[in-house]
């Protein structure tokens, strides 16, 4: 066990009236905030800032840049999210002053370049999923299954079966995002359940299929599931729908397993997302500026966003004429500086090369798995994708430790958790993703601390059960500190209770 470091807060370094800069006096009058903003935009009392000098303000930002912790810093497993390494060449290319620079209202004549970059990226997506057309313009994964399935509501709108089809079939090892996503469309979900093998439960679909007919617009299948499996029934539902005259959105933001190998078009999806952040390296940026993509079927072409990017004779133009569009999705093209670090990665790889993506990503899934399964079970017992899921049920309930007792040793070890808890079919689940970038030897040195972990676990479960040890700060109550904005940022709650982590 380690030395818990105490260094006061920010807050606690606060000293009256010290101050870090001094503004020069004002040479010009002043002028009366009430009068510029309202009184009733004003606050009653001051912001409770605290009062540090410049020195004090430096050191604290560098102590929490210190604490950070990120793909730069170590191994960052957390599965679902595939926290691959952004090489360094994208970064580079972002910043070409050419694109920096570039202002989305210059005219075309004089953004030949950036509408090039982002029309032969279309072309490679299309290339890689095999759809017909690609758009650029939404910004997250999650915005692509918006956009997807406001796509699919005009498609069955021009066909004059809008008011009919309400219904869209999510399974439930689909991501979370999924039914939120066909709420938000205003659909009702209905969820498929996965069957033991952990494909979609045909059975099921084709009852669910039975009662609701032809009143079922979608189904969103995310392929690779987020049991870490491909779902060897995803053409034969795709199938099953579309002889109902349903449409099949591919939630593909775990393409990462599969770029290069499969491409999700051929399997009858009519529409899909790509999670860019993920599959193509873009940073994932804190929330954002995040960057997807989203291809189409020639059925739902006509709805895509406009502007298009298009190529007309040797040039390249943003094209408005497309009557049957739904609009913009998001101011101007997208994120395009993100959408530079895709191109630039593609590229690095080269076409044929980009197969590797995937084949490393599975195998350095499926050695993890075969390090560690005789302590962590999987979930399901198949070859995985590009992330392993695994159980630690035993443990609670012969030892009283829980798959979140265990993320929390992982941190003594200097390793950043697994995703824990999700998918939520799992009991105590540990979703492990290494994605492609890592070695034999990183993914050895996580997998003998999960071993160590496990003897402790049988042998000292109260280690576990207060772990971390070794962190600046121990165990937290994170939905307490989540809810409790201002008390957090005060750095002044420190709460001893449990909560389940979330995937991204
Ligand atoms: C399977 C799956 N679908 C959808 C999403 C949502 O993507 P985003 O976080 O970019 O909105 C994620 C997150 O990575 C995901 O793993």
């Amino acid at each position: 066990m380690g030395r818990q470091v105490d260094f006061p807060l920010i807050f606690e370094r606060s000293v009256p009236e010290r101050r870090g800069v001094r503004s020069p006096v004002c040479d010009v009058p002043a002028q009366p905030l009430a009068e510029l903003l309202g009184s009733h935009n004003l606050r009653a009392e001051p912001p409770a800032l605290p009062e540090v000098s410049e020195l004090d303000a430096l050191r604290h930002y560098t102590r929490l840049s210190q604490r950070n912790y990120g793909i730069d810093i170590g191994f960052y497993p957390l599965g679902s999210c595939t926290m691959k390494y952004n090489p360094r060449i994208n970064e580079k290319v972002a910043a070409l002053t050419g694109f920096t620079h570039a202002h989305p209202l210059q005219p075309e004549s004089l953004s030949q370049g950036a509408l090039q970059l982002m029309y032969e990226l279309q072309q490679d997506l299309k290339a890689i999923t095999g759809f017909a057309e690609v758009t650029l313009q939404n910004v997250a994964g999650a915005h692509g299954e918006l956009l997807s399935l406001m796509l699919i509501k005009k498609y069955h709108e021009t066909r004059g079966e809008g008011e009919r089809r309400k219904i869209v079939l999510v399974p439930d090892s689909a991501h979370g995002t999924n039914p939120a996503s066909a709420a938000l469309c205003g659909y009702t979900v209905q969820s498929i359940p996965t069957n033991a093998d952990g494909d979609t439960d045909l059975d099921a679909l084709q009852k669910a299929i039975e009662q609701h007919g032809d009143a079922i617009a979608a189904m969103m299948l995310t392929n690779p599931s987020t049991l870490g499996l491909f779902d060897r029934n995803a053409r034969k539902a795709c199938e099953l729908l579309h002889a109902v005259g349903a449409l099949v959105f591919c939630d593909g933001a775990n393409m990462n397993a599969m770029v290069g190998v499969v491409r999700p078009a051929d399997i009858g999806f009519d529409c899909m997302h790509l999670n860019l952040h993920k599959t193509f390296s873009t940073p994932h940026g804190g929330g954002g500026p995040g960057a997807g993509a989203v291809g189409v079927s020639e059925k739902l072409a006509p709805f895509l966003p406009t502007p298009r990017i298009v190529q007309q004779d040797d040039c390249y133009a943003l094209s408005y004429d497309h009557p049957h569009s739904i609009g913009r999705v998001h101011a101007f093209y997208g994120n395009f500086l993100n959408l530079v670090r895709a191109y630039a990665y593609i590229r690095a790889y080269g076409g044929e090369n980009l197969r590797n993506i995937g084949e490393f990503a599975v195998l350095n899934a499926n050695y993890m798995l075969a390090r560690i399964r005789h302590a962590f079970p999987p979930a399901i017992d198949r070859l995985c994708m590009h992330e392993c899921v695994v159980t630690a049920r035993h443990f609670k309930q012969q030892y009283g430790v829980r798959a979140f007792d265990i993320a929390k040793r992982l941190l003594d070890y200097g390793f950043h958790p697994p995703t824990m808890y999700f998918p939520l079919i799992v009991p105590e689940c540990l979703m492990i993703e290494p994605t492609e970038s890592e070695s034999k030897q990183t993914i050895d040195m996580f997998a003998n601390a999960l071993l160590e972990i496990a003897r402790e676990a049988m042998e000292q479960p109260e280690l576990l059960q207060n772990a971390p040890h070794n962190t600046p700060v121990r165990r937290l109550d994170e939905a307490g500190a989540a809810k409790n904005l201002i008390l957090r940022w005060q750095g002044a709650v420190i709460y001893p209770q449990e909560v389940p982590a979330c995937a991204c």
